[in-house]
Order: C-alpha cells, then sequence, then structure tokens
C-alpha cells in the first residue's frame, strides 16, 4: 500500500483513453489498495487510475455513505436517467469547483478486485461521482461539461461554500 502522485492539468496523460484490464493480477490488486490510500489521504470521494498516471480502466469511490469502498475494474454504466445539476471538484484540477449536470439515477457495471461481476445502481451524489469517474477513463475532466467554473475561495467569500 502507498500513496501515489496525484497528475494534474495540464498532464497529458489526463486526456489519454485507458484500456480494460484483461486479467486480474496481483499488480491490478496493488493498483487497487494504492488508488484508496491515494484518494483518502487526499480527502477526495474518488479517483481513476489515469489521475496517478495509470492508463487502466480501474476506479475506486467513497462518498462516505453505507457502501464504503467501492473499486471497480472495467467499468461502465450501462442505463442512466434523469437530471441534477451540482457542484464538483476534482484532485486532479485543485482549487476549481465546478456546477455540472449529471444523471441522478445510473446502473453501473463492472468487476470487483476478484473478478466477480458488480453490478450498481446509484443516485444523487454517488451517481455523480461515478460518472466523474468514468469520464476520467476517457480522457474527459468535469471542467469540459461544467456550465460555470469557479475558484473554491471565491465562492467560500461569497458564503456559499
Ligand atoms: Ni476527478
Amino acid at each position: 500500500m502507498a500513496i501515489r502522485i496525484i497528475v494534474k492539468e495540464p498532464d497529458p496523460v489526463l486526456r489519454e483513453k485507458a484500456k480494460p484490464v484483461p486479467k486480474i493480477t496481483p499488480n491490478i490488486h496493488k493498483l487497487l489498495d494504492d488508488m484508496a490510500d491515494t484518494m483518502y489521504d487526499a480527502e477526495g470521494v474518488g479517483l481513476a487510475a489515469p489521475q496517478i498516471g495509470i492508463l487502466k480502466r480501474v476506479i475506486v469511490v467513497d462518498v462516505g455513505d453505507d457502501n464504503g469502498l467501492i473499486e471497480m475494474i472495467n467499468p461502465e454504466i450501462v442505463s442512466a436517467e434523469g437530471e441534477q445539476l451540482g457542484p464538483e471538484g476534482c484532485l486532479s484540477i485543485p482549487g476549481l469547483r465546478g456546477d455540472v449536470n449529471r444523471s441522478l439515477t445510473i446502473t453501473i457495471k463492472g468487476l470487483d478486485r476478484n473478478g466477480d461481476e458488480l453490478v450498481i445502481t446509484a443516485s444523487e451524489f454517488l451517481a455523480r461521482a461515478f460518472q466523474h469517474e468514468v469520464d476520467h477513463l476517457n480522457g474527459v475532466l468535469f471542467t469540459d461539461l461544467a456550465k460555470s467554473v469557479y475558484r473554491e475561495e471565491e465562492r467560500q467569500k461569497k458564503g456559499e461554500e
């Protein structure tokens, strides 16, 4: 287990498309462990492998709900409905926030660390986190989609948090 360096924008690795994981090896387990360590150390709610410079389709999410840590390999959003507009940030774009329109409810399918199929239906903030992380696997950042982007401290000055 180790904390890895989080790649920041404008590093071009963040714009690459990540490759599917063909086989779950001990290296993938180490990657998942390191991604969780790195996410928690940075106080994030999600992390995608490209954010530590690894172009593999692997994400971790923990939004602080009862699900705890969710690890997913080769995630794919298989259905989406509704809409939500809300603020997002990204560990690769420190200090910036933006209001992003996302699906309200999604079903996401992938593999867990044992190679078993994992299917999760999520709404609201968890759904938002999954959509944000899957975007990272396709080289998409929230700033590409945001209706408005603002510096975190400006927002705090206005007392909006
Ligand atoms: Ni991000």
